[in-house]
């Protein structure tokens, strides 16, 4: 694989050199003085919090989506997410045991087994997307889709070392039902994706053609889970209409190799030219190294790299980003937010 240029800063170069010393001495004492009881001690911590969170998700919100921790009690937020006005919420869900499907890798990770095929079997028997609600693709993406895809590819793994055969694909057959609901959203002119879909009834009329970057990039942050699910299914379809919205938004760019940040789906127009790699537009970035990592193309690192080496040019400035406007460069808003975090990652 092709190193990402400019090659690494200073700091990262000082990582890598902290970590291959860790390893030549084996690790014995970690590059800040994390010795092997300290280390214990952290994990044990980790378990502990991992289990404070999910048993009590599990015994006062589940099967709704997510614990309200101070109340004891649940909300049903697949319909809130990315709806900073909580506007048009269903009447009548109840609830995706968002949060169960988003600790089945967790639970892999943790090596506990039996919560992890618990958890499968109960999903399988009682998990269904025909529901009334209109959700968020990017986030319904993310979260579910994502969380059953990865949990399907961990229980192909598990069960392959297993006879008693309880897993069937069944994860993958959810993934399947969801992912089918997401394609009325990219029947647009241009073939960017609505942000918002009702699970049952599709892209509803008076539906907002207006979204942003990295949810309309769906086109950009689909191809991932969508891309995966192609594969692992056969039905091209997933992917050819994430692909597809990629290029249309690729398309778009600025000549100085930028993206806005908010789109309208059915004219291709920007409607917010400033933008950074902050909210609204930072997983266009991480989508495209994530899924060139992934599958390989050239054209995901062709176009990551330009649009890497723009962000470098225009946004950064010393050891920080800021906006700018795609068409000019020049800065229009100095702020460091939380989005952001994500970069030095990216970068190392
Ligand atoms: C569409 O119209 C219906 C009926 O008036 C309303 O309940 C719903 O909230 C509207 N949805 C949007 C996204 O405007
Ligand atoms: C949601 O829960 C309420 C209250 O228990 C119930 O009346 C309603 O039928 C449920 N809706 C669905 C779609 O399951
Ligand atoms: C797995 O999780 C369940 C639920 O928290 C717990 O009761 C059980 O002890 C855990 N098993 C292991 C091996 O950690
Ligand atoms: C499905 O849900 C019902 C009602 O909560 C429950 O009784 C049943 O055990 C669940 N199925 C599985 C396989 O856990």
């Amino acid at each position: 694989m092709r190193s990402p240029e400019p090659s690494l800063p200073a700091p990262a170069r000082l990582v890598v050199v902290a970590l291959l010393l860790a390893a030549l001495t084996g690790g014995a004492v970690g590059v800040d003085g994390y010795g092997r009881a300290r280390r214990l001690h952290m994990k044990n911590k980790v378990l502990e919090m991992f289990y404070h969170a999910y048993d009590n998700y599990m015994t006062y919100a589940f099967p709704h989506d997510e614990l309200k921790p101070l109340t004891k009690s649940f909300t049903d937020s697949l319909s809130e997410l990315g709806n900073l006005n909580l506007e048009h919420l269903p009447q009548d869900y109840n609830g995706s045991a968002l949060t169960l499907v988003e600790s089945l890798s967790s639970l892999v990770v943790l090596g506990n087994f039996t919560e992890f095929e618990r958890g499968i079997l109960w999903l399988s028997e009682n998990l269904t997307f025909d529901v009334d609600a209109r959700i968020n693709l990017f986030e319904c993406n993310i979260r579910l889709l994502g969380g059953l895809i990865s949990a399907h590819l961990l229980a192909k793994d598990y069960s392959s070392q297993r006879k008693d055969g309880l897993y069937h694909d069944q994860l993958l057959h959810l993934a399947d039902s969801l992912g089918n609901r997401f394609l009325p959203a990219f029947e647009t002119p241009t073939g960017l994706p609505y942000a918002w879909i009702n699970l049952k009834y599709g892209v509803m009329e008076n539906e907002t053609t207006e979204t942003s970057t990295h949810q309309g990039v769906v086109g950009g942050s689909l191809i991932l889970e969508m891309g995966v699910l192609s594969r692992l299914t056969g039905d091209s379809r997933y992917e050819a209409a994430a692909l597809r919205a990629l290029r249309k938004l690729w398309s778009m760019r600025s000549s100085l190799n930028l993206v806005g940040t908010t789109l309208d789906v059915f004219t291709g127009k920007w409607i917010e030219y400033s933008s950074g790699i902050g909210a609204g537009v930072y997983s266009f970035y991480e989508y495209l190294i994530k899924t060139y990592i992934l599958f390989g193309s050239d054209e995901y690192w062709d176009m990551f790299h330009s649009a890497y080496l723009a962000v470098q040019k225009y946004f950064r400035h010393g050891p920080w980003y800021h906006d700018a406007d795609m068409r000019t460069g020049e800065a229009t808003h100095w702020q460091l937010t939380s989005h952001q975090a994500f970069w030095p990652g990216l970068q190392f």
